[in-house]
């Protein structure tokens, strides 16, 4: 079966070509050595404008992403709406994700409390905000990851694989 992954970035300065992106890159590489099996990605560079934000989600939920990652616009700036955009489209928020995210980067930057990072279920769809650093995003998705496998497995979406010698995932055994 292939998976299939949403990532969107969201920068105004990426997406006017004034640097590359390097966040949304990393997902995609970080996922293509942990998760065994084809990934189809759909990969979009947007400005930080809500309504954009909101009508990508949408649209990558209703081509039937398993996953979606945001990255950026998760900050207290001005045009940093990320996390608004998300909890709009979702049915249902995971505040866990957001939680661990920013507990386990504390090790790393004090800042990290300024991010405001959540993830939510929209139909068969996770929606996953990460930090807009590229160097965040691995150590965000490293923490959480263990746990969506399962999480998409109760939302109805894929069923996930991963190299267990990358990154070991955590299914609790049914009883
Ligand atoms: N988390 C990790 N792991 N590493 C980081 O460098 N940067 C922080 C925080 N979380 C950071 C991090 C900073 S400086 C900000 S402002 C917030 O994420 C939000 O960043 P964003 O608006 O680019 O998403």
């Amino acid at each position: 079966m292939v998976i299939k992954i949403g990532v969107l970035t969201l920068s105004d300065r990426a997406s006017a070509g004034v640097y590359a992106d390097e966040s949304g890159i990393a997902i995609q590489n970080i996922l293509k050595e942990w998760i065994i099996g084809e990934i189809n990605f759909t990969y979009r560079v947007i400005p930080d404008e809500y309504d954009l934000i909101t009508a990508n989600l949408i649209q990558m939920c209703e081509i039937g992403c398993d996953i979606i990652f945001t990255t950026g616009g998760t900050g207290p700036a001005l045009r940093d709406v990320t996390p608004e955009a998300t909890e709009k489209v979702c049915q249902k928020m995971l505040p866990g994700f957001g939680e661990l995210m920013r507990s386990v980067s504390l090790k790393y930057v004090p800042t990290a409390i300024l991010s405001r990072q959540s993830a939510g279920i929209r139909d068969k769809s996770l929606i996953v905000n990460l930090p807009g650093q590229p160097k965040a995003i691995k150590e965000c998705l490293e923490p959480i990851f263990p746990a969506i496998p399962y999480c998409l497995d109760l939302i109805g979406a894929s069923y996930i694989e991963c190299d267990e010698s990358k990154i070991k995932v955590f299914r609790p055994k049914k009883k």
